[in-house]
């Protein structure tokens, strides 16, 4: 099982989810089983670590991660079981790279916010990550609940 998670620079949102979804997935003993990686459909910051206030938040949430930017490449649709866009720009920059209209949307397991955006924070300050984290924590939880543990349960 692989999950790739999109955002547009590959160093504030999407390398703070796969860290957090790593993590979770750590705690079910679930590591050995499932994959995680994260992209940016940008170019911008590729071989970068992720930016500051991602590894700050993260770390104070005792989570870290070994990630550096790269851009999504044109086999990571074959490649990934689910792809995991951050917003709807994400998304429709994946669906004409890939040809495909499977790409979910990181707040449609974000109960309440169906269709809404994982903020930018790029131009922010620490407490738009942290806000950030709430809401990846929140969708991650519920897409394991969702999508991978039925996986593991019927098979
Ligand atoms: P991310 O945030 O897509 O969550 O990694 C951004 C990072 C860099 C830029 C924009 C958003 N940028 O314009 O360089």
């Amino acid at each position: 099982m692989k999950i790739l998670f999109v955002c547009l620079g590959n160093i504030c949102r999407s390398p703070m989810a796969e860290a957090i979804f790593q993590h979770k997935i750590e705690e079910f003993g679930w590591e050995n089983k499932v994959e995680t990686d994260s992209a940016g459909t940008a170019a911008y910051h590729i071989g970068e670590r992720p930016d500051h206030r991602t590894l700050q938040v993260l770390e104070s949430n005792n989570i870290f991660t070994s990630h550096r930017a790269r851009q999504v490449s044109a086999n990571d649709d074959e490649e990934f079981d689910h792809i995991i866009a951050m917003d709807s720009s994400n998304q429709a920059d994946l669906k004409q790279k890939f040809r495909t209209t499977n790409i979910l949307m990181m707040r449609d397991y974000d109960e309440g916010h169906a269709g809404a955006a994982v903020p930018d924070p790029y131009y922010g300050d620490l407490s738009d990550f942290e806000e950030v984290y709430q809401i990846l924590d929140r969708s991650i939880d519920a897409f394991i609940q969702r999508e991978i543990k039925p996986f593991f349960h019927a098979s």
